[in-house]
């Protein structure tokens, strides 16, 4: 008989991860199934509980709960450790492991574009929420040249620099308008923001009209798939690394640690985007 898999968040209603696992383990002749949990910030404690009662083999974690799931787990793998907060838990026969796909998953898609090697770039995250935590995180540990975290709340980006201040040598804060100023500066730039989300989408993080025309341009938004922010981008001649692929890589690599077995990531990404709506957003 096939395993049960879940996402617990709150709420989940528009979450596209039951489409692509439970598709990923149809592909794979898998007879598992994948099924969005609404959790009540309240009921988390139970919910975890219930992973075991129910033998739930694996979850994702998604907001509110990727931070608070934690105290609640009975391991938490280093890089999670260091994001603060889990999105995928394995049922290790009742012994529940906490770990976090989003910075890797993020830096998969980031690769493919890279011309020159991780040490050598400058990067620039804007934002200082949970999404920025998890990529700066990963990219301390790649060990790139230099991080500058700019924010809107520039405290919060000063809370992130001190925590990763031990681990890298060459971290920086600044505005949203400094950082406008010094775009020439970067050779990643990346909008870990919400700005420019669906329906909000000809807002802007910070213009971008210095930027090199060498230089990577990355959005987590992908809805739209193309952003006001990627537009700009293109237009200036960079490349460009969307959104979906974070989302499609992060999981791919959760189904993974589950099955062991590596899902079409391809097939993932094409599923996204028809729920979406359609190849208009595709570039
Ligand atoms: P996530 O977990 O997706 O990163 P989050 O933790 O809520 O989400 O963080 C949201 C980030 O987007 C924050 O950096 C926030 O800036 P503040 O720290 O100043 O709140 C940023 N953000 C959201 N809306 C924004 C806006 N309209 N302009 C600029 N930054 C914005």
């Amino acid at each position: 008989m096939g395993e049960v898999f879940g996402l617990f968040g709150h709420p989940v209603g528009h979450s596209m991860s039951p489409l692509i696992h439970n598709d990923a383990f149809q592909q794979l002749g898998l007879t598992h199934s994948y099924h969005a949990f609404d959790i009540a910030p309240k009921n988390l404690e139970k919910a975890v509980e219930a992973i075991r009662t129910l033998n739930i083999k694996g979850c994702n974690v998604t907001i509110p709960h990727k931070v608070e799931i934690m105290k609640y787990l009975d391991f938490i793998e280093e890089e999670a450790k260091q994001i603060g907060a889990v999105n995928t838990i394995v049922n290790d026969q009742g012994r529940l492991i906490g770990s976090n796909t989003d910075g890797r998953g993020y830096l998969e898609s980031l690769l493919p574009s890279l011309d020159r090697s991780l040490s050598e770039q400058d990067v620039l995250i804007i934002g200082a929420g949970g999404a920025a935590r998890a990529i700066a995180a990963v990219l301390v540990k790649e060990q790139v040249q230099s991080i500058t975290f700019a924010n809107r709340t520039v405290e919060k980006a000063e809370a992130l620099k001190v925590a990763f201040d031990a681990n890298h040598r060459n971290l920086a804060v600044s505005s949203l308008q400094e950082a406008e100023q010094d775009v020439p500066k970067f050779s990643i730039i990346i909008n870990t923001t919400s700005v420019g989300m669906s329906p909000k989408v000809n807002e802007r993080p910070i213009s971008l009209d210095k930027v090199r025309s060498n230089a990577i341009v990355s959005d987590l938004v992908y809805n739209p798939l193309e952003t006001s922010f990627l537009k700009e981008a293109r237009l200036k001649g960079t490349k460009i690394v969307d959104g979906l692929g974070m989302f499609v890589n992060q999981a791919a690599l959760s189904f993974q640690k589950w099955t062991g077995v590596e899902p079409d990531r391809r097939r993932m990404r094409e599923l996204v985007l028809k729920q979406l709506g359609g190849n208009n957003v595709n570039r």
